[in-house]
């Protein structure tokens, strides 16, 4: 599904360029899920950003079934990631002054349905995720647990092939992180997804196909013990 090969990315800093990705290479195939982890600062939300079309490499490609992902440039790759790809962060980032509804229908809106149009599948996804008794309520006043379930709902609506995860269950008790796995868990069964997830769970880790190491902007296969 995924090919990245030769990836680089530097920042522009005070000091000079800063190399924070080098020589990533990654196959993702279709289907399969993907934990990444390594300390703080190694590049893994720069990795997951780029695989997402959310920020350009300096040097290297990302082939996403065959296509070039950064051939594309505005609106063009805005589409695309829209359709295609779906984020869930460590701090869910929903909008305060709307409902769990609303931020679910979000993305529908901006790609132009009509809330009553948007509400259907928004409401349907919220009862996926096990929040039909709470459509209404802000996120303030949802807990921790029920903000990432929001947020997931949000990621899932535009029904994306890639799922791309950073920390998930960073902010979550132990007790919410595991509900939270069990959901994306049942999630990648029936919405046939291929996963990338950002973790410090341990947990969350075993219960990908595959791990990966990332120290200090390279990327390295991690054996099962
Ligand atoms: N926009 C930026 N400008 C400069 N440096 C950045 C920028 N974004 C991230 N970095 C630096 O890149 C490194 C990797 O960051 P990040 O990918 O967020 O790591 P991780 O998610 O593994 O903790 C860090 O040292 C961070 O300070
Ligand atoms: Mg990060």
């Amino acid at each position: 599904m995924i090919r990245i090969t030769g990836l680089n990315k530097s920042f522009a800093t005070v000091k000079g360029p800063l190399a924070v990705l080098r020589e990533v290479n990654l196959q993702v195939h279709l289907g399969e899920r993907i934990a990444v982890v390594g300390t703080s600062g190694a590049g893994k939300t720069t990795l997951m950003h780029i695989m997402g079309g959310l920020d350009r490499p300096t040097s290297g490609e990302v082939l996403f079934e065959g296509k070039n992902l950064f051939a594309l440039r505005g609106p063009a790759l805005d589409a695309f990631r829209n359709r295609t790809i779906g984020f869930v962060f460590q701090f869910h980032q929903l909008l305060p002054e709307f409902n769990a509804l609303e931020n679910v229908m979000m993305p529908l809106l901006i790609a132009g349905q009509s809330r009553r149009q948007a509400a259907i599948p928004a409401t349907e996804m919220l009862k996926e995720v096990g929040l039909a008794s709470r459509v209404e309520h802000k996120p303030g006043a949802l807990s921790g647990g029920e903000q990432q379930r929001v947020a997931i709902a949000r990621a899932l609506i535009q029904r994306p092939r890639l799922l791309l995860a950073d920390e998930p269950t960073g902010n979550l008790d132990r007790r919410t992180s595991e509900e939270i796995l069990t959901l994306l868990d049942r999630l990648h069964a029936s919405h046939n997804l291929t996963m990338v997830s950002v973790t410090h769970n341990d947990l969350l880790a075993a219960r990908m196909d595959r791990t990966l190491r990332m120290e200090d902007g390279c990327l390295k296969s991690e054996e099962r013990k």
